[in-house]
C-alpha cells in the first residue's frame, strides 16, 4: 500500500512526539512493505511566529491532497495573550472545518500497568473502556454570532446544529457501537436546550435501523458524575462538541494518564487526522521526556481507519502493551519498580518490539 501522511507536528512537545509516531510507520512500512510518504506542515503557534497565521493556506492545502494527518499539539504561553484570531488553537479548529472531520473518536481504555495510577479506586476503573463519539464541526465552537457587543460588556456564543449535523454524528456513533458492546449513550441537556432536544429526536428515529445496538439517552451533568463514580458502564457515548471536548477530558485521566490517549477525526469518506489528546505540555517541551504513546496510538488508528490496516494498528497496540507490561513508563507514568525512559527510548522500545515481530506471524497470531 502507497499512502501520502501530511506531518502537523505543531507547538512544543508536538514537535517531539510527532517524530515517534512517524519512526513507527516506518517500522510498520518496513515489516509489512507498504510505502508511506510524508510530509510536514506547520501550524498553531509556529505558523504565527513563521507565517503570521495559525493555520497557513499552503497546510490546508497540503491536508487537502493528502490520505492522512499526523498531528502534534498545538498551544503555549507565548500566544496567550493573542487577539483570538491569532490563537494556535485556531489553527486546529481551521483544519477540523476545512477537512470537515465532524466525527471525533476518543477511545479510553485502561492499560493493567497503570491502574494504580488512576484517581479512581481500581476496583471502580479496572474494567472501563468506553469511546467518547463527540461532533467536532458545529455546535457551539463554530455557531455564529460568536462576538463581544456593548462595548465588551455583552458577549454571544450561539449553539448551532442541523439536523444533517446531528444524523451523521449519530450515525457514526450507532456503527462504532455495533462493532464494539452494542450499547449507546445519547448525551445531550434536553431539560434546558432546545439543540438537545433535536439531538434527542434524532437519535429516537436512528434507533429503528441498529436494532442490535441498545441506546438510553442522559443528561450531561449526570454523565459527568456517572464516569467518575461507575466508567464501566458506559460502551460508546455520543455527544454534541463542548459536551464531549469537556467530557473527553474527564474521562482521559480515569486510567491513569493523559499522555496515553489518542484521537482520531473522520470524514464520511474516511479521510482523517489523528492526535493525542493531551496538549503541548510547553512545561516540559525540549526536554526530551514527553511520552510518545498517544502519538503512536494515533497513528495506530490512522492505519486502522483511514487505511483498513487492522492487523498493523493491532500490532502497534501489542508493542505499547507489551512495554509496558515489561515495566518501561515516562515520567508522567508511574509503575512501581519499573524503568524511567524517555521520548526516544520509549520509542525505539515500541520500533523494536514491532520488528521483532515477524509480519506474516502477527498475521497468523491475529487471525488466529
Ligand atoms: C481538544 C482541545 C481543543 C478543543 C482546543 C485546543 C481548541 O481541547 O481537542 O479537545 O477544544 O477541541
Ligand atoms: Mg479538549
Amino acid at each position: 500500500m502507497e499512502k501520502q501522511i501530511v506531518l502537523l507536528p505543531g507547538d512544543g512537545i508536538g514537535k517531539e512526539v510527532i517524530g515517534a509516531a512517524q519512526e513507527v510507520l516506518h517500522a510498520i512500512a518496513d515489516e509489512f512493505h507498504h510505502t508511506f510518504h510524508f510530509e510536514t506542515h506547520e501550524i498553531g503557534g509556529t505558523a504565527i511566529d513563521l507565517y503570521g497565521t495559525p493555520l497557513p493556506d499552503s497546510t490546508v492545502e497540503a491536508c487537502k491532497k493528502a490520505d492522512a494527518v499526523l498531528l502534534g499539539a498545538v498551544g503555549g504561553p507565548k500566544w496567550d495573550q493573542n487577539p483570538s484570531h491569532l490563537r494556535p488553537e485556531r489553527g486546529l479548529l481551521g483544519i477540523r472545518k476545512a477537512l470537515d472531520l465532524f466525527a471525533n473518536l476518543r477511545p479510553i481504555k485502561s492499560f493493567k500497568k497503570l491502574l494504580h495510577s488512576s484517581p479512581l479506586k481500581e476496583e471502580v476503573v479496572k474494567d472501563s473502556d468506553l469511546l467518547i463519539v463527540r461532533e467536532l464541526t458545529s455546535g457551539l465552537y463554530f455557531g455564529t454570532p460568536s462576538e463581544r457587543r456593548d462595548d465588551g460588556n455583552t458577549v454571544v456564543d450561539t449553539l448551532f446544529y442541523t439536523r444533517k449535523e446531528i444524523e451523521r454524528i449519530v450515525d457514526k456513533a450507532f456503527q462504532a457501537a455495533q462493532v464494539r458492546r452494542n450499547h449507546l449513550t445519547s448525551v445531550d441537556k434536553a431539560n434546558v436546550l432546545e439543540s438537545s432536544k433535536l439531538w434527542r429526536e434524532i437519535v429516537e428515529e436512528k434507533k429503528a435501523q441498529y436494532p442490535d445496538v441498545t441506546v438510553e439517552h442522559a443528561l450531561v451533568d449526570s454523565t459527568a458524575m456517572k464516569l467518575i463514580t461507575n466508567p464501566s458502564h458506559f460502551d460508546v457515548i455520543v455527544t454534541e462538541n463542548m459536551f464531549g471536548d469537556i467530557l473527553s477530558d474527564e474521562a482521559s485521566v480515569l486510567t491513569g494518564s493523559l499522555g496515553m490517549l489518542p484521537s482520531a477525526s473522520l470524514r464520511e469518506d474516511g479521510v482523517g487526522l489523528y492526535e493525542p489528546v493531551h496538549g503541548s505540555a510547553p512545561d516540559i517541551a525540549g526536554k526530551g521526556i514527553a511520552n510518545p504513546i498517544a502519538m503512536i496510538l494515533s497513528a495506530a488508528l490512522m492505519l486502522r481507519y483511514s487505511f483498513k490496516l487492522e492487523n498493523e494498528a493491532s500490532l502497534i497496540e501489542s508493542a505499547v502493551k507489551s512495554v509496558l507490561d515489561s515495566g518501561f513508563h515516562t515520567a508522567d507514568l508511574q509503575i512501581t519498580g519499573g524503568q524511567l525512559v524517555g521520548t526516544a527510548e520509549m520509542t525505539k522500545l515500541v520500533v523494536d518490539y514491532i520488528k521483532s515481530q515477524n509480519a506474516s506471524t502477527c498475521i497468523l497470531e491475529c487471525y488466529a
